[in-house]
């Protein structure tokens, strides 16, 4: 039996102390902005991300705008809202993926334990290294099971013998039992749940602090669904994750928080502009939401 292809790219462990400011040197992203996260009662410590007055272009046109929200540690955060409402983009901005795409423009702060993302002085290969993604649809590399792994530690030039960290990111994705004896042969011939495994073991290996997952399982069945919610949940003791889903039911069952995102249309231009409506626990997103709109999506009357 085959699972349908629809695995995520795995993301790395960062060192757990990699939070602190030496090693943000180390990773090149010392540069302190002077504005300490303080958003209402939480510990600066343990938000990992603070966003403030997010916008972002694609040439002319807004594609969202005014997002303001705070990640923290260990926990895991869902996007959610219909198609076009910006979950995508917000989520790049993480890791300044939307750089690599022409026209995008961002205007506000991301700031990332409290150093501004955005700062010109970041290099947002150092960001990618604490920030790893795992996108839709699984995409190892044509290589072996173990070069996709070893591929980011080689080239950072991981002194660590890399059998350890092979074996070390395969145990952790939950994928070592099933591939322990064919770490050799392609990546290509495993299940697209398999992959997709892979892909999260290829992120952490490489020890990111902060593994971000665009639909991860929308390529998945539900039996490689749900290997991948709990492997989530294992995930989160040692990493912070974003997620973008379409599935409500997703963001039910592995969110902490939840980020309900909708689009907006500006009745004499016709713009279409996505805005966060709503930002809280998901408990209370999923059965008291402030605003109309969250409560109207969530129960399905949604448009
Ligand atoms: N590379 C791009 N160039 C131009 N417009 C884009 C690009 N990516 C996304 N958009 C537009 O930005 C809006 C938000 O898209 P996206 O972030 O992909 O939404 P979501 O992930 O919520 O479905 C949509 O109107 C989409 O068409
Ligand atoms: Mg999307």
């Amino acid at each position: 039996m085959t699972e349908p292809t629809d695995t995520p790219t795995p993301t790395e462990t960062a060192d757990r102390d990699s939070t602190g400011i030496d090693d943000r040197a180390d990773v090149g992203l010392a540069v302190a902005d002077g504005s300490t996260t303080e958003a209402e009662e939480i510990p600066s410590s343990e938000i990992v991300f603070d966003v403030r007055d997010l916008n972002v272009h694609y040439g002319d046109f807004l594609a969202v705008r005014d997002v303001n929200l705070q990640v923290r540690q260990h926990e895991i955060t869902a996007f959610i809202g219909p198609s076009g409402c910006g979950k995508s983009t917000v989520l790049r901005c993480f890791d300044r993926m939307n750089d690599l795409i022409e026209g995008a423009r961002v205007e506000g702060r991301v700031l990332y334990h409290g150093v501004d993302l955005y700062d010109e002085r970041i290099d947002p290969v150092e960001v990618r290294k604490r920030i790893g993604m795992v996108f839709q649809k699984p995409n190892p590399f044509p290589k072996s099971i173990y070069d996709n792994i070893a591929f980011g530690p080689r080239l950072s030039g991981s002194r660590e013998d890399l059998d350890d960290v092979v074996e070390r990111a395969l145990r952790q994705a939950a994928l070592w039992d099933e591939v322990k004896d064919r770490l050799k042969k392609s990546a290509m011939g495993l299940s697209g749940g398999q992959q997709q495994r892979l892909c999260i073991a290829r992120a952490i290996a490489v020890e990111p602090e902060v593994i971000l997952m665009d639909e991860p399982c929308s390529a998945l069945d539900p039996i490689a669904t749900a290997r991948i919610e709990d492997l989530m949940h294992e995930l989160k003791n040692e990493y912070t994750i974003l997620i973008v889903t379409h599935n409500m039911q997703q963001a039910a069952r592995v969110s902490d928080r939840t980020a309900f995102f909708t689009t907006e249309v500006n009745s004499q231009s016709d713009a279409r502009t996505g805005r966060l409506v709503e930002f809280a626990e998901t408990r209370k997103i999923f059965s008291a939401p402030d605003d109309e709109r969250t409560e109207n999506y969530v129960t399905g009357r949604f448009g």
